[in-house]
């Protein structure tokens, strides 16, 4: 290898892409770097080592790696990533390798699949989380794409990613297609369930129960201890404790308006699309949306709702039972999409590189991992005998919470809508005949009869 000559190419030197290079160098992984920004150039310039190779443009940046080629797209996802592929493409040849690390649209991650293909290039399609302290000190990396591209790319990948605690990367090859992106992207949909989830505990506690956020930490921070712990119920505990320069919760200084940059909402219409229930993720959508129409809220602000009788270990228990309702919820969501996609995606592979180093790690994914191991392919999630023992265990106090926070007046959606999902998932017959004969009543819609085979219509005249 001459010395301007590196085996992996960067693009994109933001926030993640510069953490993931410094990563990179930390594992001595010569790089190629190309970042159109010269503020964000120049920053990445500074803190990357002198070994580092700096590109003018896609065409130089493509003379400088070897061959077959390996670049790391960390570009925002969207337009910019088709505006490098195609500044990119002409200096490509077949067998090179194009990795898109962003937060990709799974459609669109297999758009240019297809696409590239035709090159003979290949892209794989990378789920990186962890935010920017995982990309500088171990992402998680879920991978889609064809499989000996992915073997030419893995080996530098792993070095960079966490490690569960058993030493295993969390970063695997979840299936082909575009099975990476669509597995970040039902990751991040679970993300902003348990968020509302853990949202929906705060506001029963501070405001129903009020506690202070001292309290409501220490309350976190011994969840984070149990069971139903976790990165999120972690930064929950530090989140709700900080202070205001002048001593007050910082948080009563947040505008109460959520934002989001469309992952969720993509779980949601993935879920609508496959029809495939997903409420839990989509309610936390929806929840972002009331808490947006913020002008809205102040005009029709009612009185605000009453004190709660809630036993504290109740609460927990709604946590948890949620948060594994919300997680089974992803599970059914992406095995729905695999089997559309034919992207043979293994739930114990995804449960396993979601350990570490991503945003949902918790000490949940160990069980889910053990739980779908025990299971037949095909088999609902719902089935397995462990999570079923720890749905016994929780689910009594979810009710409790859910029926009293709603008898106060308390909008606990990703709590009702993980309780309405199992409910009505363990139920043999749910008033969908009901539905039916309304449908065939006022639209000749027909319907199936249990005793008999083929469509009937029937005049529901009441008699
Ligand atoms: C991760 C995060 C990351 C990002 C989310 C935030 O896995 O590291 O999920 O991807 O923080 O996209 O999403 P919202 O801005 O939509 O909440």
């Amino acid at each position: 290898m001459t010395q301007n000559i590196a085996p992996l190419g960067i693009i994109g030197l933001g926030t993640m892409g510069r953490n993931l290079a410094l990563n990179l160098a930390d594992h001595a992984v010569p790089l190629v770097a190309w970042e159109r920004d010269g503020a964000l150039a120049a920053r990445a310039r500074a803190e990357l080592p002198d070994g580092t190779i700096w590109a003018d443009d896609a065409a130089d940046l493509a003379r400088r790696l070897a061959s077959p080629r390996a670049v790391l797209l960390m570009v925002t996802a969207g337009a910019a990533v088709d505006a490098v592929i195609a500044a990119l493409r002409p200096h490509l040849e077949a067998g090179d390798v194009i990795v898109d690390g962003g937060n990709t649209d799974a459609v669109d991650t297999a758009r240019r699949q297809e696409a590239l293909a035709a090159d003979g290039i290949h892209l794989i399609g990378l789920g990186v989380s962890g935010g920017e302290e995982g990309a500088r000190r171990g992402p998680a990396l879920m991978a889609g794409g064809d499989a000996a591209a992915w073997d030419r790319v893995a080996p530098t990948l792993q070095a960079v990613a966490a490690r569960a605690a058993d030493g295993t990367p969390c970063c695997d090859r979840l299936g082909g297609g575009a099975a990476g992106h669509f597995v970040k992207t039902v990751h991040n949909g679970i993300e902003y369930a348990v968020m509302q989830a853990l949202a929906e505990a705060y506001d029963l506690m501070r405001h129903g129960l009020s506690m202070d956020v001292d309290r409501i930490g220490e309350t976190f921070a011994t969840w984070n201890r149990g069971p139903g712990g976790g990165y999120l119920v972690e930064i929950a505990a530090d989140v709700v404790r900080t202070r205001d320069s002048n001593g007050a919760p910082l948080l009563d200084k947040v505008v109460d308006r959520a934002g989001q940059k469309g992952t969720g909402r993509w779980a949601s219409l993935a879920a609508l699309d496959l029809g495939v229930a997903a409420p839990s993720i989509a309610e936390a959508v929806f929840a972002r949306a009331v808490s947006a129409a913020r002008d809205e809220r102040q005009v029709l602000a009612a009185k605000a709702p009453e004190a709660v009788q809630i036993d504290p270990a109740d609460l927990e228990a709604a946590f948890r039972a949620a948060t594994l309702l919300s997680f089974l919820q992803g599970f059914v969501l992406i095995a729905a999409a695999d089997a559309r996609d034919g992207w043979k995606v293994d739930p114990v592979a995804v449960a396993k590189v979601w350990r570490a180093g991503c945003i949902l790690r918790a000490p949940l994914l160990d069980r889910l991992a053990e739980a779908f191991a025990g299971l037949a392919p095909g088999t609902h999630p719902l089935a397995a005998p462990s999570l079923r023992a720890e749905l016994a265990e929780t689910l009594p106090g979810l009710r409790r919470t859910a029926a009293a926070g709603i008898g106060a007046g308390y909008a606990v959606p990703a709590l009702t809508s993980s309780l309405s999902w199992h409910d009505g998932m363990v139920r043999a017959r749910v008033p969908a005949d009901f539905l039916q004969g309304l449908r065939d009543k006022f639209g000749a819609h027909t319907f199936e009869r249990l005793d008999a085979p083929g469509n009937h219509h029937a005049d529901w005249s009441g008699s």
